[in-house]
């Protein structure tokens, strides 16, 4: 690599499109001027502060130690001094807004809260160069700090993120990591998704089995699981305090609860015994609505909830109950009758105004999906819109506040593109390009005017339910790790900062191309911090057709980074050809190009995905095969993705179909394979070429599972050659159910 990442300082100025200097900070400040020159940082450099900020100094200290090797004096003052950074508590501003002044001789923090300290060291790290995340010393760089004056404060009074920690156990460790990753920009709230049907996650002491019996599912070597003690909350809840972030929890009710059911099946309708789900799926079994029981349950899971999370909401989540087991129990049916309902889903109405009534002593708001107001609820809810806005239409007009989630732009377990390699939790899921975060707009369209103000926010959603028995591993390329964690790294950067800016900067200053800009550093930024992210591909800013081919421009739009292409249509590699100047092609579906941060961390293609209208009665566009791949006279393995491609049980014919070239291939017929098991083949030789165009071959799904892992494979063979280039598509057939 020519650059040594540790070293790169940041070094761009940006001015964005409505004139703000504002160095490379996302989310987009308020307002920042230039106040000409930088401080630096120096190993005599004091953190003075004002009142109880002790902690904030501390923290503050602790995180310019690591790169810095600068063990900094901190000391309770009155006033700010020269060679100092000065917390200073101020009467006037809201909770979250902040001011910070940099010049040659101090830096000044003020705040009339600690939310808006911590937010003033956020920016303040954001002007230093990018090593000072790196959490190892480094030497021989000159700590500045960019001379700047900052105004700034919050759009939105909710910015939260979800994390689903039920499918898929997110330890505290990596709770931790994600709650710093939030914090950087200046998300609020950390949304735990604490039970469903694959686990619950909450130790409750009265209730034990929750967690020995509740936090585990699948037998034997495949036993997988856990749970936060009461004494984990706490530390999470506190770490995240600090660096103003509140942890509202999750307490599902009436469905996702399989998990509570397995432990205490007397929660149910029937009380079978029922096990943790281990597959994705969602379960019919919910809370019984009928009998006292459920909720003398519930009341005493929130009685200790409340003790460890001092949020003033309550998530009740609400979400896809389906009534059939309220619809066969003698106890809901009677509650049903007593109450003179109609239906069932005003009995989940009841759950809810039963819920209401019972946090409201604690002096709870009750927060919910969608379906909480979908019936209506008299007592004011929060409703978190993940449908479509039509649902935020109907919360407002009942009087609820509401934050935007919606599965469009805001749901992060969905991929950032359909690029052949891209990490999919699944294959039925649209992607949603950093682009598309960043067109995200909490405040939604067509809403009256007069409910503007019941919007809190908006929140992206981790969900992990695709990931729970593993068959959504797939290799990422550039993450050599085979921990899920780091593919939730990868969902989660760079999209949440898109997701930040859209919330915290006002729709006045957003602007997509100066964001993609200050996106930049902050790569490097990842990178120093230990944060996993996906690499974006190179940018194409000109693509022009000559008579005989095309010329491409990119852009590299990761600081330090390089591109390298390739021109045979095969996918570049670490070692292909830097990119330096434009290039010429012939076809566009020879080039293809990715970003290279490190020889083990760069981007998918950049490539040019072609239409062939003419093949329409093949189906769909699958794969190609290309000359480079063929060997003639000599048969070669060869494999290719059918995720996605495969979908549904049924009759699938898949055609080999010639392009160019002289020779022909030979296809030795065609197995179909699911998690790298083959489960059915046509073997009937082919042969495609410039006299025969096409090859055809049929096989049968009949045990389609959604998140396996499908694809085929056969040998292909060059006859007198090994020119020719081709495609192959896939039609569904029938359904043989
Ligand atoms: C949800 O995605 N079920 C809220
Ligand atoms: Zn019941």
């Amino acid at each position: 690599m020519k650059y040594d990442l540790k070293f790169l300082v940041s070094c761009c100025l940006v001015l964005t499109a409505n004139g703000l200097f504002a160095q490379d900070i996302i989310p987009l400040p308020k307002t920042a001027q230039s106040s000409g020159k930088s401080f630096v940082l120096n190993a005599k450099t004091i953190i003075r502060y004002d009142g109880d900020l002790e902690a904030h100094a501390a923290l503050l200290s602790g995180f310019l130690s690591p790169a810095t090797g600068f063990d900094l004096e901190i000391m309770r003052a009155a006033s700010p001094a020269d060679n100092a950074i000065y917390l200073d508590l101020v009467d006037g501003l809201p909770q979250e807004a902040y001011e910070l002044d940099v010049n040659e001789d101090r830096v000044i923090i003020k705040a009339s809260a600690a939310a808006g300290i911590f937010y003033g060291i956020q920016t303040l790290r954001q002007l230093m160069p990018v090593g000072i995340y790196s959490r190892e010393r480094i030497k021989n760089l000159e700590w500045e700090i960019s001379g700047i004056h900052v105004k700034d404060e919050p759009e939105y009074k909710w910015r939260g993120m979800m994390l689903d920690v039920s499918r898929y156990f997110f330890d505290k460790d990596y709770v931790m990591k994600y709650i710093d990753m939030m914090s950087m920009y200046k998300l609020n709230t950390l949304h735990l998704h604490l039970i469903d049907d694959a686990g619950w996650r909450l130790e409750i002491k009265k209730y034990p089995k929750l967690t020995s019996i509740g936090a585990w599912r699948g037998e034997g070597a495949e036993r997988t699981g856990g749970y936060y003690t009461q004494d984990d909350i706490r530390e999470m809840v506190a770490y995240a305090a600090m660096r103003n972030v509140e942890i509202i929890p999750e307490i599902e009710v009436p469905a996702h609860t399989l998990a509570a059911i397995a432990a205490y099946p007397h929660l149910s309708c029937n009380e079978k015994p029922v096990k943790v789900q281990v597959q994705h799926s969602i379960s019919r079994e919910l809370y019984c609505v009928g009998k006292e029981s459920t909720f003398e349950f519930l009341q005493d899971v929130f009685e200790e909830a409340f003790q460890l999370f001092p949020s003033e909401y309550i998530h009740i989540g609400g979400d896809e109950a389906k009534y059939d087991r309220w619809e066969k129990c003698a106890h809901c049916q009677k509650r049903k009758q007593e109450l003179g309902l109609n239906k069932e889903a005003e009995l989940q109405v009841y759950f809810n105004r039963r819920i209401q009534e019972m946090v409201k002593k604690y002096g709870k708001t009750i927060v919910g999906w969608d379906e909480i107001i979908e019936e209506g609820l008299e007592e004011k809810a929060v409703g978190m819109i993940w449908h479509n806005k039509k649902k935020a239409f109907a919360a407002t007009a009942q009087g609820h506040d509401i934050v935007l989630v919606l599965t469009d732009h805001c749901y992060f377990d969905f991929p950032e593109s359909n690029i052949p390699g891209e990490v999919k939790a699944a294959t039925w899921m649209p992607p949603i390009s950093l682009e598309k975060v960043y067109r995200f707009n909490p405040a939604i369209e067509g809403l009256d005017e007069k409910y503007r103000p019941q919007i809190l926010g908006g929140q992206g959603a981790l969900w992990s339910d695709q990931f729970i028995h593993g068959t959504v591993l797939q290799e990422i390329a550039p993450i050599n790790e085979n921990r899920s964690e780091a593919y939730f790294d990868y969902l989660t950067f760079p999209r949440m900062a898109a997701l930040a800016e859209v919330i915290w900067t006002s729709r006045a200053g957003q602007e997509w191309n100066g964001f993609e800009q200050r996106m930049q550093t902050h790569y490097n930024r990842y990178d120093h911090a230990g944060y996993g992210y996906r690499v974006p591909q190179p940018k194409l800013v000109h693509k022009e057709e000559h008579g005989d081919g095309f010329t491409i421009a990119l852009e590299n739009i990761v600081a330090g980074a390089e591109i390298r292409y390739s021109t045979n249509g095969i996918k570049p590699n670490v070692y292909s050809e830097i990119y330096e100047k434009p290039v010429r092609v012939k076809r566009l579906q020879d080039f293809q190009a990715i970003t290279v941060v490190s020889r083990k961390h760069y981007s998918l293609p950049l490539l040019f995905p072609v239409d062939y209208p003419e093949f329409e009665k093949y189906g769909k566009f699958m794969a190609e095969w290309r000359a480079v791949e063929v060997v003639s006279e000599q048969p070669v393995e060869f494999e290719r993705k059918a995720t996605g491609k495969i979908n549904k049980n049924g009759t699938y014919e898949v055609t080999f179909l010639y392009l160019d070239g002289e020779s022909d291939i030979k296809v030795e017929g065609l197995a179909v394979y699911k998690n790298n098991r083959i489960f059915a083949s046509d073997k009937r030789p082919g042969k495609c070429g410039k006299e025969n165009r096409s090859s055809t071959y049929i096989f049968e799904v009949d045990n389609y599972e959604t998140g396996a892992e499908y694809s085929i494979k056969t040998k292909i063979e060059g006859i007198g050659g090994n020119d020719s280039n081709g495609v192959i598509f896939i039609k569904y057939k029938e359904n043989s159910d």
